[in-house]
């Protein structure tokens, strides 16, 4: 696997929004190609620990090579963040001072054809982060009905043109590799594909890979158990580069920094839910025009942030 492609998004920002300090505990739950945990161990010295989790063990392989100098204050651990809670558990790995999520995919994940992530390079019909699970995308798009696969489409890649590019599919398969998958999506997309700044089958792509991995089921469960993790005054990082991951964080922060979630006409409040975060900025944070000239995938990032605050003493 190549290395030399991932370039960290908003790694100075992260660092600031996880307010690190020396002798920290930091969990990173993507800690991929370690953009983001090499810059939290240097500003958490001396003394800082880290536990880095990713559901790929390639990735993971990698990590660990880069990570060597910081001995055993770096501890990584191949599974899920969806099951963060329990890792942390079995490591004594909790409370912590900052969770960073860094979702989605790597470009050193992207560029191995042979993961089928990319359009634009032959490979397999797969898109596992890890290669252990079963379903890979060549199941779903081989095996779902037309309106199933519609509604995956416009629901995880907000795809306009879901209903024909599900019919062509539907009339063209079984189809077995990347690139024949993304020349059905051109043809269903027709005229228009040419008009368009992004690949056609961007979104096609983009919804398969969200669902080969739940992506947003995983990031569903996984928030609760970052906030439970915290100690207070900690800290809870997310980017996310595609708006339904970036609602779900929102939403997240929004309910749990506020004191009451009755519905909005309730005249009385009744839930007795207290905040327990405190939003970090005013909403998300965007990378500088420099950061995304210099890295053009930095582009759709956003970062949200949010403190744990301490229990209100009765
Ligand atoms: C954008 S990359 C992270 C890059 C990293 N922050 C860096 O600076 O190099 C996202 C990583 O998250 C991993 N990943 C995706 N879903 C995951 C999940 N549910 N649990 C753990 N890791 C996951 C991917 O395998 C990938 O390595």
């Amino acid at each position: 696997m190549t290395d030399a492609t991932h370039m960290p998004v908003m790694v100075r920002e992260t660092v600031e929004a996880l307010a690190v300090k020396p002798g920290g505990r930091y969990l990173d739950g993507t800690v991929g190609a370690v953009g983001h945990a090499e810059a939290i161990m240097d500003a958490a010295r001396p003394g800082g620990t880290l536990l880095g989790i990713d559901r790929d063990a390639e990735a993971l392989g990698l990590a660990r090579d880069r990570l060597v100098r910081f001995g055993d204050d770096v501890r990584l651990v191949q599974g899920d963040y969806a099951e963060m809670e329990q890792i942390c558990r079995e490591e004594g790995f909790a409370p912590v001072h900052g969770v960073v999520l860094d979702l989605g995919i790597s470009s050193m994940q992207l560029d191995r054809a042979a993961r089928g992530f990319s359009f634009s390079k032959e490979g397999p019909l797969d898109m596992r982060f890890n290669q252990e699970q079963e379903v890979t995308a060549a199941d779903i798009v081989n095996g779902y009905a037309e309106e199933e696969l519609a509604n995956l489409l416009w629901r995880y890649g907000e795809e306009p043109r879901s209903r024909p590019i599900a019919r062509r599919i539907v009339r063209r398969r079984p189809l077995s590799t990347t690139v024949e998958l993304a020349k059905v999506v051109e043809e269903a997309v027709g005229g228009r594909a040419r008009r368009q700044t992004t690949h056609p089958a961007t979104r096609t792509f983009m919804a398969l890979r969200i669902a080969v991995n739940q992506e947003l089921l995983r990031l569903e469960t996984a928030l609760p158990q970052a906030y439970g993790l915290l100690g207070d005054l900690g800290r809870l990082v997310v980017l996310s580069y595609q708006s339904l991951e970036d609602r779900v964080v929102k939403r997240f922060v929004q309910r749990e920094s506020s004191d009451c979630i009755c519905p909005p006409r309730q005249p009385v409040c009744t839930c007795g839910h207290r905040a327990g975060l405190r939003k970090i900025g005013r909403g998300a944070i965007r990378p500088s025009e420099e950061e995304v000239k210099a890295n053009p995938r930095s582009r759709s990032a956003r970062l949200r942030a949010a403190e744990r605050l301490p229990p209100v003493a009765a």
